[in-house]
């Protein structure tokens, strides 16, 4: 972590002690020209749990803060944070936030919150990470945290983009966990990520609805049918993916949870913007 974290000059965002901290992009990468992934210093009080989001933002012209709801890619146990966004052209965070730097300064919540956490699901046997474009985020966050491996003897991401560029992020990082120290003796077995495209052809088209109603994602798999005795589910997207992925939850039988009510499935918006 930077000693830097709190450093610059006193911008008014700073003399609010409940308000954002300033942190250091350590690094970015942009996969096409919608999307991309920073990593940020993390204050050592920062605390969340693995796939909950938080407000980052940058300064406006007048100083006050500009903060949209970010999930966090990156797991609770590791020194820095990851977020992967969206690139808005005419978006009022992300136009600008598509052109930080090394070196440059995010601003941070301190608040994180959510519920797609391991805690608002009941146990299960299989867990099921539904996601669309950037609501990959919070299972980033998940895959690579050993809780998940603990709790579930399977884990199945499923990541619907409109063509193949937009699964560079969740293809690489998971081919990766194999060789992470922390999780790749457990990911092995465990844990299958399922992508498809929508727009770009490929040998699995398809929105993830679709693939779920005409029994596709199972059989490819090799599991049976969605089962509440046994499968929990996460699912972020679009506000019409969550609705329409809920809706087949309900139907087969699932629960929705929350942390006050831990159930069989949980939903979040994927938010940026
Ligand atoms: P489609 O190409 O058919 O719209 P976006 O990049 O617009 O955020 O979309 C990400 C992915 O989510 C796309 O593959 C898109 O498919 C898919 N998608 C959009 N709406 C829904 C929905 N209601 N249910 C399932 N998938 C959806």
């Amino acid at each position: 972590m930077s000693a830097d974290a709190s450093a610059g000059q006193a911008a008014p965002v700073k003399a609010n002690p409940n308000g954002p901290t300033e942190e250091t992009v350590l690094s970015v990468e942009h996969y096409t020209d919608r999307l991309f992934r920073f990593r940020l210093t993390r204050p050592q009080s920062f605390r969340f749990r693995s796939g909950e989001f938080v407000m980052i933002g940058l300064p406006k012209e007048d100083g006050k803060p500009l903060l949209r709801a970010y999930s966090i890619a990156s797991p609770a146990w590791d020194e820095e944070l990851e977020f992967y966004s969206i690139k808005v052209p005419d978006g009022p965070l992300t136009s600008r936030l598509q052109k930080i730097q090394p070196g440059d300064k995010v601003l941070l919540g301190r608040k994180p919150t959510g519920t797609l956490v391991l805690d608002a699901l009941t146990p299960g046997k299989r867990l099921y990470m539904f996601s669309t474009g950037t609501g990959f985020a919070p299972f980033a966050s998940l895959v690579r945290d050993p809780d998940t491996y603990e709790r579930y003897e399977e884990v199945i991401v499923t990541h619907t983009c409109r063509d193949m560029n937009e699964l560079t992020y969740s293809r690489t990082l998971i081919d990766s966990l194999s060789a992470d120290p922390l999780v790749g003796e457990m990911v092995g077995g465990k844990l299958k990520l399922y992508t498809s495209t929508t727009r770009q052809h490929h040998e699995r088209m398809g929105r993830i609805t679709t693939l779920i109603e005409n029994g596709k994602l199972f059989s490819d798999l090799g599991v049976p049918p969605l089962d509440p005795a046994t499968d929990r589910a996460m699912i972020c997207g679009s506000m019409e993916m969550i609705q329409d992925v809920k809706t087949l939850m309900l139907k087969a039988g699932l629960t929705e949870g929350s942390n006050a009510a831990p159930a069989e499935f949980v939903i979040e918006k994927a938010f940026a913007g």
